[in-house]
């Protein structure tokens, strides 16, 4: 790369500062650091200053706060100060996702601080250093191939491949990031005519330190993104700074308003899980090949859960509608179960909708004492439940497909869509026969406790959940 001029970045963690490095790396004449904290801006500077190999290098640090706009032309105006003209600027100050809430329930506060940051903070970058490049003199892009014309500067954002598709109960970042596209179009447009060029790079997950934040608070990420990204991994930051080097360098000077995605394919075939706590399992010994990523399970219809209530006049009416909650993947990825509703006492307390919210918090056990469960499993071709014995009254419907009850005794039922089984407290399993074994099937129950049982002997019958119990263990 055949870097000339002199560099303003700001962003001294993760990418910014794999950019800055790059930066002097590649031979910039200076560079001055920005970041909300001066500290972490300095320590990049100096490191800059041990890899650059500009003879007369220099870089400087600077604290900037990108939402204040007095803050962002005192950065810029000293950067132009120390390195006489800003030929190269980054913006890759931003913050990440700190609630993760689906649309009905997201946070009005977190939306507007995440904008504040990451539209209105880019927007101020961008229009104070498009209006400071605007009177930078022309230098040739290419002494040697004039028809590559004259350039006033060049400008980077970073964006993010959520500026091109959504991410489950990510509302706030997905709408920011598709702003940084649309700011980032429209000043290319804007500043064409007077030489500045101005692009984002649009990476998917890269490993920085917010998205180890993000992992620390969701332990399943890390291997989540191994599965969903089709190069099988997170990005390194200096794999984004290399596409940042590119678009700001000669090489890219007939490209504007041009938003790089760098998502190791991620959004050709998008494959993200419905929601950040499905616990994934790798999809090891799975003998037919048949995989469960997502709630419903291939081939088989997504379902709407609608629940009422009162509202403030007291008339009746439709409070939610979603597709339910605690979606657990079983056996392998070849099932996974869907929460439809679950109580926790009898009789339920409906008041201040309470019984809602705990619906939604907790993730109910296999069955509540005193209370209830209403459960969806979506069982690949051909899966079999093991035995168990749940001691309760449990209404089985076979929603789709047809499956065989079979009971400890060795008694079994052929089941089709529509038939129900009342069990009482028995021992049974569950195989799902759709299509002679080659296709989904999906069975809901109704789970209500029952009081203790004892058999002919008089002696107290136990339930058991066989394999079942790992997947309700501290429940
Ligand atoms: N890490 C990823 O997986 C990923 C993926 C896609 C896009 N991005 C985007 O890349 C950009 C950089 O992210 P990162 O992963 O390097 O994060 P990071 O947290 O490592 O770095 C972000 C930097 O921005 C600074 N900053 C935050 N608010 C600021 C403000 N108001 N003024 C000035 N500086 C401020 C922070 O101090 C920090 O140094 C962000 O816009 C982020 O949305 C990151």
């Amino acid at each position: 790369m055949d870097f000339t001029g002199s560099a303003f970045v700001i962003g001294a963690s993760g990418i910014g500062k794999a950019c800055a490095l790059a930066f002097a790396r590649y031979g910039v004449r200076g560079i001055v650091i920005a970041d909300l904290t001066l500290k972490a801006a300095s320590a990049v500077a100096a490191e800059c200053k041990s890899q650059a190999i500009h003879p007369d290098f220099l870089a400087e640090a600077v604290a900037v706060d990108i939402t204040k706009e007095e803050s962002v032309h005192q950065a810029i105006a000293y950067a132009h100060q120390v390195l006489g003209r800003i030929d190269y600027a980054v913006n890759s100050a931003g913050v990440g996702v700190q609630l993760a809430n689906e649309i009905a329930e997201a946070s009005v506060s977190e939306f507007e601080k995440m904008f504040k940051v990451n539209v209105t903070g880019t927007f101020i970058v961008t229009r104070a250093l498009s209006a400071l490049m605007k009177t930078q003199d022309p230098v040739p892009v290419d002494e040697a191939v004039p028809a590559r014309g004259v350039s006033q500067g060049s400008i980077v954002n970073v964006g993010s491949a959520s500026g091109f598709v959504a991410t489950p109960g990510m509302v706030q970042y997905t709408a920011a990031k598709h702003a940084v596209i649309g700011i980032t179009k429209n000043a290319a447009l804007d500043n064409a005519k007077h030489g500045i060029r101005v692009n984002s790079v649009c990476p998917s997950w890269v490993d920085t330190p917010m998205i180890r934040k993000a992992m620390d608070d969701i332990p399943e990420l890390g291997e989540m993104i191994q599965k969903a990204v089709p190069l099988g991994r997170i990005a390194l930051a200096e794999e984004v700074a290399d596409a940042v080097m590119f678009l700001s360098s000669s090489r890219a000077s007939y490209a504007t308003g041009c938003n790089m995605i760098l998502d190791g394919g991620l959004t050709r075939y998008p494959r993200i899980p419905s929601s950040p706590s499905l616990t994934m399992a790798p999809p090891n010994n799975n003998p037919n090949g048949y995989y469960v990523e997502s709630f419903p399970a291939p081939g088989l219809r997504q379902i709407v859960r609608h629940i009422t209530g009162l509202n403030e006049q007291g008339k009746s009416v439709f409070l939610h509608s979603d597709h339910g909650d605690h979606h657990r993947f079983m056996v392998q990825n070849q099932a996974i179960s869907n929460l439809l509703y679950s109580t926790q006492e009898t009789p339920v307390d409906l008041n201040n909708n309470i019984d809602i919210q705990k619906a939604k918090e907790k993730e109910p056990p296999f069955h509540y004492k005193s209370g209830s469960i209403v459960r969806m499993i979506d069982f690949g071709p051909g899966v079999e439940s093991p035995l168990h014995r749940a001691m309760t009254i449990d209404y089985g419907i076979i929603v789709e497909g047809v499956f065989e009850l079979i009971l400890d005794s060795g008694e079994k039922r052929i089941m089709r869509q529509g038939d129900v089984s009342v069990q009482r407290a028995t021992a049974h399993k569950w195989v799902n026969v759709t299509g002679n074994g080659t296709l989904p099937g999906r069975v809901m129950w109704v789970l209500l406790d029952c009081k203790e049982v004892v058999d002919a002997k008089g002696e107290k019958v136990e339930g058991y959940l066989g394999s079942l119990q790992e997947h309700y263990e501290g429940r």
